[in-house]
């Protein structure tokens, strides 16, 4: 029996030694000191020993027992740090590795080039308004000098809502409303950005959507020259200080005289090329004299008071400025596209 007991200790050791996770070692556990297990069945068979045999035997049993159950404490142990340590290598973190880069946002190309043009202005003494994009006929045409019936008005086919009420085709009705607010009582000088609509099908230059930025500076003893000067400055800050201006002839029925602007070409500086089709320059704006109908509309003695226009598109500019050939992609929303300029 002695034998029998020495060959369960050793065996039992044998096989805690091969052990490697918790779940088999509860089994071996079980196998050895539970009450079905090896050692339980020799002590069952006590009975058959002499009374002298017993208490040795018995002992061995409690010694064996005793041998068993340190080795599978101590494997457990074992085991619970082995565990324990593998669970903080899995959740450590390494602190040297480099983060992930998270994706900075940008302001809109158009957004940018409105900026940059509101900021040239407020620095000139300009105040930024802004105007309803649904505009009464009344603002949209007549106050600026284009009645009922007057064949300019077929010059921007627009999107009516009712007879009365449109989507605005310009920027320029704020001028008027300007007007109205400051009473004819006294000078200002106001830009005013935003969106405007036209009944264009869309291609690489036009949308039915696109946005202007009007001006308007009106005050006894506003002349041309002052008109020049402001556009010059403009020009310059806008494009280079190595560009000029020109202003030839033109038509609009609330300026007179009404003028357009161009900058001399980039590529060529004025001598011809294929950028600027051979003319040395590049049209960008219309400006002109405040009509006197126009301010006696918007409530100013054009005796007393005159004043200067202009009004741009800040697609074409920005589109001359970064090489935008298709004034599509201002409103495709392609961050291929968009991105490009967020540093720039
Ligand atoms: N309103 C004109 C347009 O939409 C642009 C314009 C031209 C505005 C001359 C002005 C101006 O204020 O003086 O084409």
């Amino acid at each position: 029996m002695q034998e029998e007991l020495k060959a369960i200790q050793e065996e039992a050791l044998a096989t805690l030694e091969q052990i490697n996770d918790m779940k088999e070692l509860q089994a071996l556990k079980v196998a050895y000191l539970g009450k079905k297990g090896s050692l339980t069945q020799v002590l069952r068979g006590m009975g058959k020993l002499s009374p002298e045999e017993r208490p040795v035997v018995g002992e061995i049993v409690n010694q064996v027992r005793e041998a068993i159950t340190k080795a599978i404490d101590e494997k457990s142990d074992l085991l619970e740090k082995a565990a324990l340590e593998e669970k903080l290598k899995e959740e450590s973190i390494d602190v040297t590795l480099p983060g992930r880069p998270v994706k900075v946002g940008g302001p809109h190309l158009l957004t940018k080039v409105i900026e940059e043009i509101e900021d040239l202005f407020i620095g000139m003494g300009y105040e930024v308004r802004e105007g309803p994009e649904v505009e009464t006929d009344y603002f949209n045409f007549e106050a600026l000098n284009l009645p009922k019936n007057h064949p300019a008005r077929d010059m921007q086919d627009s999107f009516y809502i009712t007879n009365e009420l449109l989507l605005r085709t310009h920027t320029s009705p704020v001028q008027a409303r300007t007007m109205r607010e400051y009473k004819g009582e006294k000078g200002f000088k106001m830009i005013c950005p935003g969106k405007v609509y036209r009944r264009d099908t869309d291609d690489a230059t036009h949308s039915h959507q696109f946005t202007q930025i009007e001006g308007l500076y009106v005050d006894k003893d506003v002349k041309m020259s002052d008109l020049k000067g402001v556009l010059n400055i403009f020009a310059k800050k806008m494009f280079g200080e190595d560009r000029n201006i020109r202003l030839r002839p033109s038509f609009f029925p609330f300026t007179e005289p009404s003028v357009e602007m161009d900058i001399s070409c980039k590529v060529c500086h004025g001598e011809g090329c294929s950028v600027c089709k051979g003319t040395g320059w590049i049209e960008i704006l219309g400006a002109g004299m405040v009509h006197p109908n126009v301010l006696e509309m918007g409530g100013y003695d054009p005796k007393v008071y005159s004043g200067f226009a202009f009004g741009m598109g800040p697609e074409r500019i920005a589109m001359l400025k970064y090489g935008v050939s298709d004034i599509r992609q201002f409103y495709l929303n392609d961050n291929r596209f968009l991105k490009q300029f967020h540093q720039a």
